[in-house]
C-alpha cells in the first residue's frame, strides 16, 4: 500500500527560540524566506502525500492561516503586478479537503501528538515528519524512504550517524543486518547516555509507520518526564513485521537548535542559485574576519 498521509506534530512550545516563538509557532520560523513547516509539506508533496494532518497546540492559528487562502494579499499582489510573489503564496495553499488540523491540548510528547491524529489514518502506512529536521538532498528524504519502504514493507525511520556524545539527543537504534542503505532494527532506545547507547545511529524526524502503532500508543504510560514517547511505542513493534533504519542521502540540519538553524539558513541560501554568490561572499568575509580575531 502506498503512503498517502503525513502527520506533522507542530504543537511544541518552541521554548528554545523564545522570545521569537512567543507568538509565532517555531515551525513558522523562516529558513531564507520559507517557514520550516512549508519545507516539510513540500517534501511530503514530492513523496506523493495527499493528506496533511497537522497536530497543533490550541493557540496555533498561524499554521492554518499559512496554508489557507489569502484573498486580500493575492488581490494586492495581483493589482501591483507581482506575479512571482503571487505564485509563491499560491504555492503554499493546501485545498481544505487535503489539510486536517487536530489540537493537542497538552504537550504530552511526540507519541501523544501522533496518537492525536489517529482518526485521520486508516489501515495504511503513514508518514510522520518533524519540521525541525530539514534535509537538503537531491531527492527529498521522504521520497527516498517511500521508495525503500515499498520494497521492504513494514516500519521505517530515517537514520544518520551522530557523534558519541550526542546520543542523548536522539532515539538510537540497536542495528542488525545491513543491506545498502537499509539497517535492520533490533532495538530502539530514546535519548540514551553515550555509555548506554546501543550504537551511534540516530533517528531523525522522518518516519513511515504502520497503524498498529496506535494500539501501542493508546496503552503506553508516560515516561519520567511526563511524556508519551514515540520511540518506546515503536520499540514494541520490532519483531513480526520488518523494521528498518534508512540511511538517507542528503544533509540534515537540526533547526530545533539555534546553531543548527543558523547553519540551515546559510546552507539553504547557498543552495539557491540567485543567492549563492552573495551568501558565499558574506560567509567568506566572516570567516576571514574570524581568522584574524
Ligand atoms: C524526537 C524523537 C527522537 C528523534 C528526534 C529527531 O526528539 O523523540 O527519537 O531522534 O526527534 O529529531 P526531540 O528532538 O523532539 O526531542
Amino acid at each position: 500500500m502506498s503512503v498517502r498521509k503525513a502527520i506533522f506534530p507542530v504543537a511544541g512550545l518552541g521554548t528554545r527560540f523564545l522570545p521569537a516563538t512567543k507568538s509565532v509557532p517555531k515551525e513558522m520560523l523562516p529558513v531564507v524566506d520559507k517557514p520550516l513547516l512549508q519545507y516539510a509539506v513540500e517534501e511530503a508533496q514530492s513523496a506523493g502525500i495527499e493528506q496533511f494532518i497537522f497536530v497543533v497546540s490550541p493557540s496555533k492559528n498561524a499554521i492554518a492561516n499559512h496554508f489557507g487562502n489569502s484573498n486580500e494579499l493575492e488581490r494586492v499582489l495581483g493589482d501591483t503586478g507581482k506575479p512571482s510573489l503571487l505564485a509563491s503564496i499560491r504555492d503554499c495553499q493546501l485545498p481544505s479537503s487535503a489539510a486536517q488540523f487536530v489540537v493537542q491540548e497538552h504537550p504530552l510528547g511526540l507519541g501523544h501528538a501522533v496518537w492525536c491524529a489517529r482518526k485521520f489514518i486508516d489501515e495504511e502506512p503513514f508518514a510522520v515528519i518533524l519540521p525541525d529536521d530539514l534535509v537538503l538532498a537531491d531527492e527529498p528524504c521522504l521520497a527516498q524512504m517511500v521508495t525503500a519502504q515499498e520494497g521492504v514493507g513494514g516500519n521505517m525511520v530515517a537514520v544518520m550517524d551522530v557523534p558519541t556524545d550526542h546520543t542523548s539527543r536522539y532515539g538510537v537504534l540497536a542495528p542488525g543486518k545491513v543491506h545498502g542503505r537499509l539497517i535492520e532494527i533490533k532495538g530502539l532506545v530514546e535519548k540514551p547516555q553515550p555509555l548506554k547507547a546501543p550504537s551511534t545511529i540516530a533517528i531523525i524526524g522522518r518516519y513511515i509507520l504502520l497503524p498498529e502503532i496506535f494500539d501501542q500508543l493508546a496503552e503506553q504510560n508516560k515516561d519520567v518526564s511526563g511524556e508519551i514517547q514515540l520511540t518506546e511505542a515503536m520499540a514494541t513493534l520490532i519483531g513480526g513485521t520488518p523494521f528498518s533504519g534508512f540511511r538517507f542521502e542528503g544533509e540534515r540540519y537540526d533547526c530545533g537548535d539555534k546553531v543548527g538553524f543558523l547553519e540551515a539558513n546559510i546552507a539553504y541560501g547557498l543552495a539557491r542559485e540567485e543567492l549563492h554568490d552573495d551568501v558565499a561572499a558574506v560567509v567568506l568575509r566572516m570567516a576571514d574576519a574570524l581568522k584574524s580575531e
